[in-house]
């Protein structure tokens, strides 16, 4: 009896030194055996670049969005973007301006600019979207287009906003590179205004990789679905998916159970560097060439398209989790809404709590951590919330201890020397 008692004891204090070693790491993708498969059978028959799964995936996306769009596969969100304003520009060459929100990723403000664009930077709601009268206030005639993303998978108030950029004659990206499946007043995300975007880089609803890992453009005039296609179908095959399929898998998935090891794709490259061997920035600027999807990437798409409803609705049920953890404390989650979908898990700070502090305070309790985006303007919301922004992780998978444990770290006292 005694030996038991002993015994059960010693499971359990195994059992939490596990617990308190688990590393909770921030997600980047959730692959499934399908994924891997379906990644080894396109590298062993030969179907990197192009292949069969890139006709299937375009088929299964027009399904997604409701039948009506037209879809074409590129290496990117911001090659789908970079050909929209290429178009819109053509078409009214006297505008040179185009509305982002003042709380946005590099990727669209540099896709912006290449185009020879200049950004106009609107504050954001409290949903960290733009507003309707935010983009009101800031049209004028040189506005050539406005670009509305789905911030973490949020709504922006896209059906009004295309309402408005169709009465000023502007044009409207529904830049839905983060989200997928979801709808607003019946009509599915990334459907609206002129032309939609998606992007399946890490960390968004379906995931194949990072560095130009493809993307789509939505068409969402009937006019546009033929000019479009030509110039997509006008686009080369991407090259060196392989290389930048195995970064991904090094350095993003399998970096936190390697050790030491899981670093090793960072210091070659670091290394190449050093020697002469390659140049970060052109390596990158290869990588979002002007290029179609590859077949590897369209194959590790499609079984995340297949579980689409579930992942979605698995997602819910964690966000429900973190907001009930956080409940009652100064901690906000500022998109949260019961039955929404959101892509991270990103929170704002109360004022007085330094964002260093939280961060080591996450960091001690083995919880990894990501600043949000800077923002694009002086004053407003943007700015002031920018800095207080925080991603914790979140996977649909996520038990609930793990989101206390990430909760009570967010809300511990700060350590005593800091
Ligand atoms: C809102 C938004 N738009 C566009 C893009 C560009 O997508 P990609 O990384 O596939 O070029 C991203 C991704 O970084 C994004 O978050």
């Amino acid at each position: 009896m005694a030996l038991a008692s002993l015994n059960r004891s010693r499971i359990a204090l195994v059992a939490e030194l596990i617990v308190v070693s688990e590393r909770i790491g921030l997600c980047f993708a959730e692959w499934h055996s399908e994924e891997w498969l379906a990644a080894f059978r396109a590298i062993a028959s030969g179907h990197v670049a192009s292949g069969p799964a890139i006709e299937r995936l375009c088929d299964a996306l027009v399904a997604v969005l409701g039948g009506k769009a037209h879809v074409e596969l590129v290496g990117s969100g911001r090659v789908a973007l970079g050909l929209a304003l290429a178009v819109f520009r053509q078409r009214r060459s006297q505008c040179t301006r185009v509305i982002v929100p003042a709380y946005i990723c590099d990727s669209v403000v540099d896709t912006v600019r290449a185009a020879g664009l200049e950004p106009v930077f609107v504050d954001i709601g409290s949903d960290l979207n733009l507003t309707v009268d935010g983009v009101a206030n800031a049209l004028d005639a040189r506005v050539l287009a406005v670009i509305a993303p789905h911030m973490y998978a949020c709504p922006a108030p896209i059906s009004a906003l295309e309402s408005l950029c169709q009465d000023a004659g502007v044009y409207l990206v529904d830049d839905a590179a983060q989200v997928l499946g979801v709808t607003q007043e019946g009509r599915p995300l990334g459907t609206f205004g002129d032309v939609g975007l998606l992007s399946f880089a890490q960390s968004k609803t379906v995931v194949t990789g990072v560095l130009g890992s493809g993307g789509a453009l939505v068409i969402n005039r009937a006019d546009w679905s033929v000019p479009m296609r030509t110039i997509c179908d006008s686009l080369p095959a991407p090259q060196r998916r392989l290389r930048a399929w195995m970064h991904f898998v090094l350095s993003y998935l399998a970096a936190p159970y390697l050790g030491p090891f899981g670093q090793i794709d960072y210091y070659l490259a670091a290394a190449k560097l050093r020697v002469g061997m390659s140049q970060r920035a052109q390596q990158l600027h290869h990588y979002y060439n002007r290029t179609r999807i590859s077949g590897l990437e369209a194959a590790i798409a499609l079984p995340q398209i297949a579980r689409l409803p579930d992942y979605l609705t698995a997602r819910r049920g964690v966000l429900e989790l973190y907001a009930r953890a956080l409940a009652g404390s100064e901690i906000i989650f500022p998109q949260f809404t019961p039955g929404r979908y959101l892509s991270k898990v990103v929170l704002l700070l109360p004022k007085e709590q330094v964002m260093s502090e939280t961060r080591r305070r996450l960091a001690v309790a083995g919880v990894a951590s990501r600043r949000g985006y800077p923002a694009r303007s002086e004053g407003g919301r943007a700015a002031g919330w920018a800095p207080r922004l925080l991603e914790v992780p979140s996977f649909s998978g996520m038990p609930a201890r793990q989101i206390e444990r990430v909760c009570e770290a967010l809300r511990s006292r700060p350590l005593k020397n800091t």
